[in-house]
């Protein structure tokens, strides 16, 4: 069985970060999210994993996963011309998955307990796909499934505009090779893209034997930034305190924190779960619960706490507390020179900032 994970689209909800990041490498407690997938196919005994790639963020993909040796797996890479819909994904990928079965992951879900039981029951059952069904308030950003009285789907709605059923489709599905046919058969959606709901709702349509599984663990969809906080928070609560970094006398480190390689810590205190990145400094500074700070960044006289700050960052001299944010790559936050009450910005097209 092979793995192919979706990592191209343009992912425009996560502005302004994915307008030279890719989305689905924006990182959830110092990890890429997209690693988070290739773990889980790994564990789930997948080893050859492809990889949809867009041709502007394609690139920086690759450099990241390499061929797949670091995770234990093949990686290849497949190129989508043009985000043309996840079935479309699929479409693409028929010589790359063969007559086997699959598992198809978007790159930008995160699970947290991972997919062990969910492939072992599809690669021994009589499956003709399998889907995963997280219950909601509010799915309707999402494939949702309506479900008969016996636990059957019998019909899928994409992003429905009144609510039909509380059972989102999460982004991870098993096919066999029925779903080729599948995507070949239907046609572009309002959007203009091939959608995997309909792709779905036609297997169902040809009575093959889909089935559904409940998911009761965390899972997030990482498409904006309230989602990477919280994606940061479920990674962070099993986290593992390790110290691989340098804490002078003067700093305090408190409950669960791992500081990775060449982190340095001096007169801060830090209050875990919390993880801080290679080569970053944090000076005079208080880093509270739930904060990840990536790679290479500096925090200098500053307090932050339930936030992601991504690599080559600087932080320094902020008068007031940081909260609940996600900051940018190669970004810098200081007290502005001159009139007290002025703050000095450049700020990205589609920020957020709260003051
Ligand atoms: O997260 C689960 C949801 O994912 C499902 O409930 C929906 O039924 C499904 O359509 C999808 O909805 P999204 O609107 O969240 O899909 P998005 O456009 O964000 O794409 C998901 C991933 O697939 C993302 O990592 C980008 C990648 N992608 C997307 C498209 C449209 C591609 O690689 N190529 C594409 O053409």
């Amino acid at each position: 069985m092979k793995g192919l994970i979706l990592s191209g689209g343009k992912g425009t909800r996560l502005r302004p970060f994915t307008y030279t990041g890719t989305k689905q490498l924006v990182p959830v407690a110092n990890k890429p999210v997209l690693f988070y997938a290739i773990e889980d196919l790994v564990e789930a005994g997948i080893s050859n994993i492809g990889i949809i790639i867009s041709p502007e963020t394609g690139e920086q993909v690759k450099a990241a996963v390499g061929d797949g040796a670091r995770f234990g797996a093949r990686v290849d890479y497949i190129l989508q011309d043009a985000p043309k819909g996840i079935a479309h994904g699929v479409k693409i990928a028929r010589d790359y998955v063969g007559a086997d079965k699959f598992i198809l992951f978007l790159g930008d879900n995160f699970i947290r307990d991972g997919i062990v039981p969910q492939v072992n029951a599809f690669r021994d059952g009589a499956m003709n796909a399998q889907i995963i069904l997280y219950k909601l308030d509010d799915p309707s950003s999402m494939g949702v499934a309506i479900l008969d009285g016996d636990g059957r789907v019998t019909r899928l709605v994409e992003k429905p505009k009144q609510f039909v059923s509380p059972y989102g489709v999460i982004g991870i599905y098993m096919f066999d090779h029925n779903v080729f046919e599948a995507v070949n058969a239907i046609k572009p959606s309002a959007r203009g893209e091939l959608e995997i709901t309909d792709t779905i709702q036609y297997l169902i349509d040809q009575k093959l034997n889909v089935r559904a599984h409940l998911l009761t663990g965390g899972w997030i969809d990482t498409g904006k930034m309230a989602d990477i906080l919280e994606a940061n928070r479920l990674v962070l609560d099993v986290l593992v305190a390790k110290n691989e970094g340098q804490v002078d006398s003067a700093s305090v480190i408190e409950g669960r924190v791992t500081l990775q390689p060449g982190a340095v810590v001096v007169n801060s205190t830090i209050r875990g779960p919390a993880i801080i990145g290679e080569r970053t400094r944090i000076e005079n500074a208080y880093v509270g619960p739930y904060t990840s700070i990536y790679h290479d960044c500096q925090l200098r006289n500053c307090e932050i706490e339930n936030s992601v700050v991504l690599e080559q960052s600087a932080i320094v001299d902020a008068p007031a507390r940081i909260a609940d944010s996600l900051i940018g790559r190669h970004t810098e936050i200081a007290r502005a020179g001159g009139r007290t009450k002025t703050l000095k910005m450049m700020i990205g097209d589609y920020s957020k900032v709260g003051i």
